[in-house]
């Protein structure tokens, strides 16, 4: 099995990549190491968060490339130069093309603002998840864990965490509960069980290889 090494891509603040390090700190990875971040984004504050952990950190701009296509392309060259095993999407803006999917199948995770199939897809992304759960008026939202495929939050789920909207709620303050309740706890748990061999991807259903941690409550 041996130890993974881990890859964040980031566009923004990174709070789910600090989760991350956190619990690398922890020892709560299952042994993976997060051994670069790369960002979308020069500037992105996440950078900030990578150095201060000591973490390699790259920018592939988004902006020096004329299409995602070129981007993706790119950013498989940047992996497999640094010998990367699991790619973690962390609040990565956006969409990834096929030669991604080729080069890491079943080795990409994502998280996303809320329970998927609701909320997702293209244009869903950062607080337009949150805008778009309150003005449906649901009572539910969450968070997702998911491996990514070609189709835009279309993969295979591998966590999921409900949380409730409360009245009075701004999409910041969901965003803000959806993701101290559930995804900095949902992402770095995901990490965990993939750097431990123990996700099993069978068409659509992940099978969670772990008869404590799959009980749990997260
Ligand atoms: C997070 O809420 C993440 O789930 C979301 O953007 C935010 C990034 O925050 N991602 C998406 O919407 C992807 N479709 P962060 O930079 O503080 O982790």
């Amino acid at each position: 099995m041996g130890e993974k090494r881990i890859a964040v891509l980031v566009s923004g603040g990174g709070t789910n990549l600090q989760a991350l390090i956190d619990a690398q700190r922890r020892e709560e990875l299952g042994g993976g190491v997060i051994a670069a971040v790369i960002s979308s984004k020069a500037g992105a504050y996440a950078l900030e968060r990578a150095e201060k952990a000591g973490i390699p950190g790259y920018v592939v701009a988004r902006k020096d490339y004329p299409s995602n296509q070129a981007m993706t392309v790119a950013l498989v060259e940047k992996l497999k130069e640094l010998s990367i095993d699991l790619v973690v999407l962390a609040g990565f803006m956006h969409i990834l093309t096929g030669e991604m999917v080729a080069a890491y199948p079943n080795a990409i995770l994502n998280v996303h603002p809320a329970l998927i199939p609701s909320f997702c897809g293209k244009g869903a992304y950062g607080l337009h998840v949150h805008e778009m759960a309150l003005a449906y008026g649901v009572k539910v939202t969450g968070a997702t864990v998911h491996f990514v495929n070609e189709e835009a939050d279309g993969g295979p789920i591998v966590l999921q965490k409900p949380v409730e909207i409360l009245p009075g709620d701004t999409p910041e303050t969901l965003q803000r509960r959806v993701m101290e309740q559930a995804e900095w706890r949902i992402l770095p748990r995901a990490v965990s069980l993939f750097c431990q061999d123990k996700l099993k991807v069978e068409g659509r259903i992940v099978h969670i290889l772990d008869s404590v941690l799959e009980k749990e409550v997260l």
